[in-house]
């Protein structure tokens, strides 16, 4: 036996007893002869004093104790004289007088000194092993292991079965490029790693499975951020005879579960919905934030015989003038701030200009376009945005509504950053359903229309005459996304269950019919042997957990992941292969590492 107990369990109702701890040396210090040692296991840290007049070979020996070596300890639980107790540590009130020391293993010097939040991310993932040991990606590793039991347990209440579904599959279209791995049995023949386990899932329910669930890796190649990983988990859901009200129903009951048993918080149900067109009108996205206002205001009206000629000819030309007020903003940026925030809407976001009207306390409005404005614009301006000393507003102006709100809605998270409004909001939880998404989007790159979700999501019974009348843009899906606090968590919908439908939607994709056969004839084929209605959702696992670890990246709750180049640097994965294997699987020929 290793260890009697870890090395957070002793407490002063066990002083006089005898224990064995086993772990790793957090820290040692020499103090006139009298060896600590903080040791540390998983649980957490016990102090161990070796005193040379009762045990002098065993501290001798604990004289060459480092940090990270591996040992084990036998001695007494005696209570720490009063005075050096320390409350913060659940094992504060004793210590540990060793009488045996076993060491397990030596450890070189680490590369890095394990806790310090300084480190480089690089240097953490390329020893993952020893970053692992700190104590925030424990915690961050247990939490996670929390959110998949009351998860599981939660879903296992609900009826639902846990069904594991192929990872070698074929391509499922979630908007994102496939990871594809060579067959040697069919050469030629690639199988695709899955976007997500869309197609099984619904499968399961022409099955008759009824209720499935799944903590399912999904493989997307696609570019990453702090919240996309190529390989992440989502809680998957689907059940059949269900509308959107019982997805969401039960979704929120899964979330409630989630947030008592991780977080101890509970959290108010049924979380408010918002339609699409409203969340991008107001906030300018599809995932608002609505912790905090800077909501988005129209000012097309005003500026319709406007001076300012770009305005005036948005506004008579069909298109949206917006703005929002980013209230007490102007002493945070200076002019040549104001020209970079510029700089940034046209290089990142595709957009125009930033126009601006900054107010400085107990100044003028500064702007290069205020010139124009007539004093009724002005006047009808400063009313409507609640246009105040120390305020700056941001204008956006474009022929197409979608694009001025996604571009003030980049701004407005911007501006709740720079005014500190994350950061004095990071305390709520403000989840919301986005529903009433379009069904389909016009791709100006592929000339024809996608899907907006993907090509399984039902369209709304009262838009179906539109589709059939060609008026794409009209029709929305019974899909809907939840989001919280401005990160979308997941996402589901109500599927197409009638083959001919389905079919048809194919076809306004522009999958033609020999096309449909080849891609996804199994799925038409089945939906003609009976199946059922059908819906579901999926969770997004990593992101779930960095927000309720307040984690600021999901790779801070993914043990081994890839960093932003889709590199892990512990392993050094992806690797060149050897031209033999690659003849194998019948690849010949492949680009080199420039
Ligand atoms: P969707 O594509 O919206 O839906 O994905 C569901 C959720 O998965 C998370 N997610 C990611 N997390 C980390 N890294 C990524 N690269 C990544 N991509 C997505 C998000 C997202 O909300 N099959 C549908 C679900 C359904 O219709 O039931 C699907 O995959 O949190
Ligand atoms: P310009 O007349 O192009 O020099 O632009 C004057 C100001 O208006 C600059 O601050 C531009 O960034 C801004 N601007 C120009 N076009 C747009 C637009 N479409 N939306 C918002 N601001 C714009």
């Amino acid at each position: 036996m290793y260890r009697t107990t870890s090395c957070n369990s002793l407490r002063t109702e066990h002083v006089g007893s005898t224990a064995t701890l086993a772990g790793w040396v957090n820290a040692r210090r020499d103090h006139g002869g009298v060896t600590f040692v903080d040791l540390r296991d998983r649980e957490g840290w016990t102090q161990v004093v070796f005193r040379p007049e009762e045990f002098p070979a065993v501290a001798e020996a604990a004289h060459g104790l480092r940090a990270e070596d591996v040992i084990q300890v036998t001695g007494k639980v005696s209570a720490r004289l009063a005075g050096t107790e320390n409350s913060k540590l659940a094992t504060g009130g004793i210590e540990l007088i060793a009488c045996e020391l076993t060491v397990l293993n030596k450890a070189d010097v680490p590369p890095f000194p394990l806790d310090d939040p300084k480190v480089n991310e690089d240097l953490r993932l390329e020893y993952r092993y020893l970053d692992l040991r700190t104590a925030h990606m424990q915690r961050n590793l247990k939490l996670r292991h929390r959110v998949v039991k009351a998860t599981r347990d939660f879903l296992d209440e609900a009826g639902f079965l846990e069904i594991e579904t192929p990872i070698l599959s074929n391509p499922t279209p979630e908007g994102a490029r496939d990871f594809l791995v060579p067959s040697r049995l069919n050469p030629g023949s690639f199988y695709a790693l899955p976007q997500a386990p869309q197609q099984y899932k619904q499968l399961l329910q022409v099955a008759g499975l009824e209720k499935y669930f799944q903590i399912a890796r999904c493989f997307r190649d696609e570019d990453l951020r702090a919240d996309r990983q190529p390989e992440f988990t989502q809680v998957d859901i689907e059940a059949s005879f269900v509308g959107e009200q019982d997805i969401q129903t039960l979704v929120e009951g899964l979330l409630t579960r989630i947030f008592k048993e991780s977080r101890g918080v509970e959290i108010p149900t049924p979380f408010p919905r918002m339609a699409y067109s409203e969340a991008m009108n107001r906030f300018g996205s599809d995932k608002p934030d609505t912790r905090f206002g800077i909501e988005l205001t129209e000012l097309t009206d005003i500026f319709t015989a406007s001076q300012f000629k770009v305005f005036a000819s948005v506004a008579t030309g069909g298109g949206v003038i917006k703005a929002i007020n980013a209230k007490g903003a102007a002493a945070l940026l200076s002019k040549e701030q104001l020209k970079k925030w510029e700089e940034w809407v046209k290089t990142e976001c595709g957009a125009k200009g930033l126009a601006y009207v900054k107010w400085s306390a107990g100044g003028e409005w500064e702007s290069p376009i205020v010139k124009f404005f007539s004093d009724t614009e002005k006047a009808a301006l400063a009313e409507r945005m609640g246009f105040a000393e120390g305020d700056v507003l941001f204008f956006g102006a474009d022929a197409k509504l979608e694009a001025v709100c996604e571009v003030l809605g980049r701004v407005r998270m911007r501006c709740a950053e720079l005014l500190g409004l994350l950061k004095a909001n990071a305390d709520k939880l403000n989840f919301l359903w986005v529903v009433d998404f379009p069904l389909l989007a016009f791709s100006p790159e592929d000339n024809h229309w996608v899907a907006v979700h993907h090509p399984f999501t039902r369209p709304k019974a009262e838009d179906v005459p539109a589709m059939d009348a060609g008026d794409y843009a009209k029709v929305r899906a019974v899909a809907y996304d939840v989001v919280l606090n401005g990160v979308e968590l997941g996402g589901g919908s109500i599927r197409i269950h009638e083959r001919d439908l389905q079919a048809k939607l194919f076809s306004v994709l522009g999958v033609n019919a020999e096309e449909q056969q080849v891609k996804f004839g199994h799925i038409l084929k089945a939906f003609s042997f009976g199946a059922p209605p059908h819906g579901g959702l999926a969770l997004g696992l990593d992101r779930l957990v960095m927000l309720i670890a307040g984690a600021e990246s999901i790779r801070e709750v993914i043990a081994f992941p890839k960093n932003n180049r889709g590199v892990d640097l512990m392993t050094h994965s992806p690797v060149e292969v050897d031209f033999k294997l690659l003849r194998e699987v019948y690849i010949s020929s492949t680009a080199k590492k420039a």
